[in-house]
């Protein structure tokens, strides 16, 4: 206990994407300063993703520009963007963003649904961009998708994953954020699949969680992941988020309600629960619905 949990904010690129009210760049770029206010240092700023498949990001090159002039003040953040392919990351070379995520899966139809491709496509798409980063020191992180389960597949095995989480830490990437693209695990199967990476070799330091939370399972998944010294949590202020292109994926699981847990239980996230309130309550005003976030919800960070 006492140990720090690094808390990486997904709130501007996941939690955005999925909302029917599409944000303006204004917008999204006071959330990202909003929540550098309150001590987040890992913050996803957006998606340099082709508009027509998701408009929501549209802009992102304006909101990672604002956001990266915040550093002259806050020069601890790392701000950090999707980036599918080199088309990509050309956008992302424009900004001085730290960190491109790269994000593949583990099921073939929930790739070929959300980036149009096979996995293996999407593993010879990611090299180009890799040799780039390495050479001008950028950070790379992985998300795998569909970690626990696909909305087309089913069950997904966890020789599966083991398989992926190799591949993506084989090509460079610094760390893969295991995705629960629908929010469907719970803990005996976290424990499993944590097992099974560490058994297989891979460094809890080089795992996250980002679990969605539509069955109410997100924060529990969390706690199961701490026995296997997993540090790193992917969240979305007032649990938001969702992905367009996984039918049935709920919001991923409050920042908020992540960083209250934690710090009862004695973990130090660095974070200000009082401001992170304040901006899940501000976002639900933006987004014009009621947010899924208990702690925000339950009438005051202390009560
Ligand atoms: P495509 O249509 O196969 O691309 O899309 P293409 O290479 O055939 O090109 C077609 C057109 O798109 C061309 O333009 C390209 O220039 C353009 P045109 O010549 O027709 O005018 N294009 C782009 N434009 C902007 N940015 C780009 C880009 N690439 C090509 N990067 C593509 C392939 C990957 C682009 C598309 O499928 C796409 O944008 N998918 C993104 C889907 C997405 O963002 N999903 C949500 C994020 S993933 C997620 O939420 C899961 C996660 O949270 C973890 C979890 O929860 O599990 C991370
Ligand atoms: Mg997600």
């Amino acid at each position: 206990m006492g140990s720090k949990i690094q808390v990486i904010e997904v709130g501007p690129r996941d939690g955005l994407q999925n909302e029917n009210q599409i944000l303006n760049a204004k917008v999204r770029s006071t959330l990202v300063r909003k929540l550098t206010q309150a001590g987040i240092k890992r913050i996803e700023v957006g998606a340099f993703v082709s508009p027509k498949w998701v408009p929501q990001m549209e802009d992102s090159l304006k909101v990672a520009k604002n956001s990266v002039k915040l550093k002259d003040k806050f020069p601890q953040q790392s701000y950090s963007a999707l980036v599918p392919n080199l088309r990509g990351l050309d956008d992302f070379l424009k900004t001085d963003l730290d960190e491109v995520s790269l994000f593949t899966a583990c099921t073939e139809s929930f790739s070929k649904r959300n980036i149009n491709c096979s996995i293996e496509e999407s593993f010879e798409r990611f090299k180009p961009v890799i040799k780039e980063c390495k050479s001008k020191k950028i950070k790379v992180r992985g998300y795998l998708s569909t970690v626990f389960g696909c909305p087309f597949e089913g069950k997904v095995s966890v020789s599966r994953v083991v398989k992926y989480t190799h591949s993506l830490l084989e090509l460079g990437v610094h760390e893969v954020s295991l995705g629960d693209t629908i929010g469907v695990a719970t803990p005996l199967q976290v424990k499993k699949v944590m097992s099974a990476l560490i058994k297989s070799g891979v460094q809890p330091s080089k795992l996250a969680g980002h679990y969605h939370n539509t069955r109410g399972t997100a924060l529990s998944n969390v706690i199961a992941s701490l026995d296997f010294g997993i540090k790193k949590f992917d969240s979305c202020v007032g649990g938001l988020g969702g992905c367009p292109y996984a039918p049935g994926a709920a919001g991923n699981l409050a920042t908020e309600d992540l960083v209250y847990t934690l710090e009862q239980m004695g973990f130090k996230t660095g974070i200000d629960l009082k401001q992170l309130i304040e901006i899940a309550r501000w976002l639900q005003t933006q987004v014009g619905h009621p947010i899924a976030s208990h702690v925000a919800m339950s009438g005051g960070w202390n009560r």
